[in-house]
């Protein structure tokens, strides 16, 4: 697996494939917008030249925000997502980030695990987040 920044021609080969195998987070012109604004870096994975996986954050000062995380439904729990996460670790402290903060569904396990896992404490929680009903717990992780 290699993981590289991503472009328009890699989201153009992902576009067919965004809603059905990966999941509907994000719209196709939502991706191409946040690829062309200059606070925004997304990363991909790919394994035989097709994407696996990718994610997302902003950088606004010192704080680093994950915007999106996914990996392929056929690809979970293979550690693509903690390969992805760990790279944009890597791309705050290199970017002098003093924190990196994300918003997770109460309900997303594998997400929250993953997020812990990575070194991210949960400090409060947005009630009705979601579609005003289902909350958020707001994670940080300091120690970049
Ligand atoms: C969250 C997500 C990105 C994890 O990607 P992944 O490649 O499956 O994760 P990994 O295989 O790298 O697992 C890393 C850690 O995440 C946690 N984890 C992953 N899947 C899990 C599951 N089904 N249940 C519990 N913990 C899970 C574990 O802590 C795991 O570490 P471990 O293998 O040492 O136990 C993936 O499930 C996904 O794309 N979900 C849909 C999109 C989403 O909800 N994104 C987050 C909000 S934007």
């Amino acid at each position: 697996m290699e993981i590289t920044e991503m472009t328009l021609d890699d989201l153009e080969s992902m576009k067919d494939t965004l809603y059905s195998d990966f999941d509907n987070f994000w719209s196709y012109n939502i991706l191409k917008q946040e690829l062309q604004n200059e606070k925004t870096t997304y990363i991909i994975a790919k394994e035989n030249n097709e994407v696996v996986g990718f994610a997302g954050l902003s950088i606004i000062f010192d704080e680093a925000t994950l915007n999106n995380i996914v990996v392929k439904k056929s690809c979970r729990g293979r550690g693509i997502g903690g390969e992805l996460l760990e790279t944009l670790i890597d791309l705050c402290s290199d970017l002098n980030a003093k924190f990196f903060t994300l918003e997770v569904n109460v309900t997303n396990t594998p997400a929250i695990k993953l997020y812990e896992k990575f070194g991210f404490k949960n400090l409060g929680i947005r009630k009705k987040y979601y579609n005003n009903s289902t909350d958020a717990y707001i994670m940080t992780k300091y120690d970049i």
